[in-house]
C-alpha cells in the first residue's frame, strides 16, 4: 500500500471528497482479512501470522543483510561460482548479532514446496514491487527464504506497511493514531506467469463498479479488439464474486483475466483513497462517475508515453544499479552490490589519505 506516484492527480487529491477512511477500512484491505472469504477466485496463498517481533526488528534495521542461517552454505573463493547463502554482507564484528528465524524459515521452505518451488512475497498489504529491480528476472518470483528476505529489507513499499499503515486514516482524535498494526503477516503467494496486458484495476464507489482501467499501462495492441469482450467478464466476476461481499463499500480490487478469457482472478484489494493508484483514471473522475463502470485501456503507442506511470526502478535507482543487477539471483546481487559499496568506500578513503597526505607534504610536514 505504498503512496501512488504515477497518476496525474496526487496534488490536487488532497482537496477531493474522499468518503472518510478509517483504520477499520485499512486493517479489511490486508491481506489475511480477505483471503478466507474470496479463496475460492483468488492465487493459492499461505499467510504465516504473527511474524515474530524480531524478524520486524530485522526488516527495520538498517543496511540489507540475511539472517543467520541453518544451512549456511558461504560463497566460495572464485566469484562466478555462487554456492548458496552466505554472511559475506555483514562485517565479522556484526556476525555474533545476527538475527535468526529457523522457525519463519521452515515454514518458507514448507509454503515454497507446496507452491511447486516459487512464491511471490507480500506483507499485510504490500509487497516488495519496488525491489524487484534487484533479481535477475525483474520480477518477485522468490525461490528460497533469502530471496524474500533482501526483497521485503529492500523495499520502501514494505516500510510503508511497517510505520505508516494508518497515515492516511480519519481519527477522531489524533492521540488514537495508531503507527502499526498489532500483528504482521507475511503472505506467500503461488507463483503463477502473470501477464500485465491481462491486469485491470476496479474502482468500487458504493457497491458500485465505476470504473475499469488497464493496470499496466503499456500499449498492448490487441487488447482494443477484444476490450468489449474483457469488460463483460470483469463486469460479471464483479457482480458474482465481488459485490457486496467486501468489507468496505468503497473499495478499488485488482482483476487477472486469463489469456484465453475464460476465467477471471482476484489479486488484491486495496484502500479506496489516494494511496491507491488510479492508472488510467483521476480520482476525481472515479469520484464523479455514475452510471455503467468506464473502461478504459491504453489504444496508441503515444498514449501510452504520455500516461505511463514511471516504473520505479527507473525513479528510484540509477540505471548503473539496475544493469548491474541483471542476470544474478537477488542474494548474489545483494552481495556483490554490498562489496562494490566496501571497494568504493576504501578507495574513498585510500583517496582522502592520499589527499591528507599530499596536503600535509604541501604543508612540509
Ligand atoms: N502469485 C503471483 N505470481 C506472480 N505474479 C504476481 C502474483 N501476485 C501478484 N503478482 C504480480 O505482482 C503485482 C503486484 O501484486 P499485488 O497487487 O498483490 O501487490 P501490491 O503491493 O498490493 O501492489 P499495489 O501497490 O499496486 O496495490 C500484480 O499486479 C501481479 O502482476
Ligand atoms: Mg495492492
Amino acid at each position: 500500500m505504498p503512496v501512488a506516484t504515477g497518476s496525474s492527480n496526487s496534488n490536487t487529491s488532497n482537496t477531493l471528497p474522499f468518503p472518510p477512511l478509517t483504520e477499520q477500512h485499512i486493517l479489511n484491505c490486508a491481506f489475511s482479512s480477505w483471503y478466507n472469504t474470496f479463496r475460492r477466485v483468488t492465487l493459492k496463498s499461505k499467510i504465516i501470522k504473527p511474524l515474530p517481533e524480531e524478524f520486524i526488528e530485522y526488516l527495520h534495521a538498517d543496511g540489507v543483510f540475511l539472517p543467520d542461517q541453518k544451512n549456511h552454505i558461504e560463497f566460495s573463493d572464485d566469484e562466478e561460482e555462487y554456492t548458496g547463502i552466505g554472511t559475506d554482507l555483514i562485517s565479522e564484528d556484526d556476525e555474533q548479532q545476527l538475527p535468526s528465524f529457523p522457525d519463519l524459515e521452515q515454514q518458507i521452505w514448507q509454503a515454497i514446496e507446496e507452491f511447486d518451488g516459487a512464491v511471490f512475497p507480500k506483507l499485510n498489504w504490500s509487497s516488495p514491487r519496488d525491489a524487484a529491480w534487484m533479481s535477475a528476472t525483474n520480477t518477485l518470483k522468490c525461490n528460497n527464504p533469502s530471496d524474500i528476505f533482501l526483497l521485503l529489507k529492500s523495499s520502501d513499499f514494505v516500510a510503508h506497511d511497517l510505520d505508516h499503515a494508518f497515515e492516511d486514516c480519519n481519527y477522531e482524535e489524533e492521540s488514537l493514531r495508531r503507527q502499526r498494526p498489532d500483528v504482521f503477516e507475511l503472505v506467500l503467494r503461488k507463483w503463477y506467469d502473470v501477464a500485465p496486458s491481462m491486469e485491470f484495476r476496479c474502482f468500487v464507489r458504493n457497491e458500485e463498479l465505476v470504473a475499469i482501467s488497464q493496470r499496466d499501462v503499456n500499449y498492448y495492441p490487441f487488447l482494443v479488439d477484444v476490450q468489449e469482450d474483457l469488460e463483460t467478464k470483469i463486469i460479471q466476476f464483479f457482480n458474482t464474486n465481488i459485490q457486496n461481499k467486501f468489507f468496505n463499500r468503497d473499495y478499488v480490487f485488482d482483476a487477472y483475466v486469463t489469456r484465453n478469457r475464460e476465467r477471471v482472478w482476484l489479486i488484491d484489494f486495496n484502500p479506496f483513497g489516494p494511496m491507491t493508484d488510479s492508472l488510467l483514471f483521476t480520482w476525481e473522475e472515479i469520484l464523479t462517475a455514475t452510471g455503467s463502470p468506464i473502461f478504459r485501456i491504453i489504444t496508441s503507442q503515444s498514449q501510452a508515453h504520455q500516461s505511463r506511470s514511471q516504473p520505479f526502478v527507473t525513479n528510484r535507482f540509477p540505471r548503473e544499479i539496475f544493469d548491474f543487477s541483471q542476470g544474478q539471483t537477488v542474494v548474489e546481487f545483494a552481495e556483490r552490490f554490498q562489496r562494490e559499496l566496501m571497494i568504493e568506500e576504501n578507495s574513498d578513503n585510500d583517496e582522502n589519505q592520499d589527499n591528507n597526505y599530499s596536503a600535509s607534504a604541501g604543508n612540509g610536514a
